[in-house]
């Protein structure tokens, strides 16, 4: 794989974790319970993919597909303002698709390819939350199968795209809290084999003392299992 651009996650540490910041032509997926952060960085990544590569960006727009309506334009502006970028243009560069269930988000994961064919320069796609409408529209174990299937096919397009264009993928999973879990493997723990497959690198978030947050590295291919601690202030994700 050449030409492997990386966008950093404002902590050097997590940044560290994954190998120097998340990369294109890959699918990064953070999964965690509730409040865990996954959102956060979400945006965090939303304004860094902007900056220039000196400062760990690529200097790009990104697609944000929003699920359950947690965008939040006055978040990048605190984040834009902690970089001293301007936040109408940040704003301007983050292209927010809205999807209302999962048919409408397949379908704006194809039309994708539109954008950047028209000459946005898109070097991000997030996926905020992957899971949530395919897991609140597919109940009970006889859609399984179903659901398994429409997922795979999604992430077969974000895959797609990521080799297509050279662009970071990032998705966002929302997972229950056990207290086992530490320990056992959390791939099984939250029905998530699909993705297992699908992602290339997969972070763990867990909260914290002191409203810190720990991220873990689960099932890389390439990279050591590890853990890194950041934290979540004002101006976004920091050591
Ligand atoms: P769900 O979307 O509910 O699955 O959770 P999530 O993992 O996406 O959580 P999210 O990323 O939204 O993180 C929420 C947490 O981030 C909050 O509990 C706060 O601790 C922190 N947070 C959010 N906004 C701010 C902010 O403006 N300042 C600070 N300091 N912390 C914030």
């Amino acid at each position: 794989r050449k030409d492997i651009g990386r966008i950093t996650c404002g902590s050097t540490a997590l940044d560290e974790l994954i190998g120097g910041g998340i990369e294109t032509q890959s699918i990064t997926e953070v999964f965690g319970e509730f409040g865990s952060g996954k959102s956060q960085i979400s945006h965090e990544l939303a304004v860094t993919v902007q900056l220039p590569e000196e400062k760990g960006g690529l200097e790009a727009e990104c697609v944000f597909i929003d699920t359950e309506n947690t965008f939040r334009p006055e978040r990048i502006e605190q984040i834009a303002g902690g970089f001293e970028l301007d936040n109408e243009e940040v704003l301007q560069k983050i292209h927010i698709a809205r999807a209302f269930n999962s048919s409408h988000q397949i379908l704006m994961a194809d039309k994708i390819n539109e954008l950047i064919q028209s000459g946005t320069n898109i070097k991000l796609v997030i996926v905020d939350s992957l899971t949530a409408h395919f897991r609140a529209e597919y109940v009970g174990r006889e859609t399984l199968a179903t659901r398994q299937q429409k997922l795979n096919q999604h992430l077969h397009t974000l895959q797609n795209i990521a080799n297509t264009y050279n662009v970071a993928v990032f998705v966002t999973n929302q997972v229950q809290a056990r207290p086992d879990a530490f320990f056992g493997s959390p791939t099984k723990a939250v029905g998530g084999h699909v993705l297992g497959h699908a992602a290339t690198y997969r972070i763990w978030l867990k909260k914290g003392l002191a409203g810190k947050r720990i991220a873990r590295l689960v099932d890389s291919p390439h990279l050591p299992e590890g853990e890194s601690v950041f934290k979540i202030v004002t101006e976004g994700i920091v050591d």
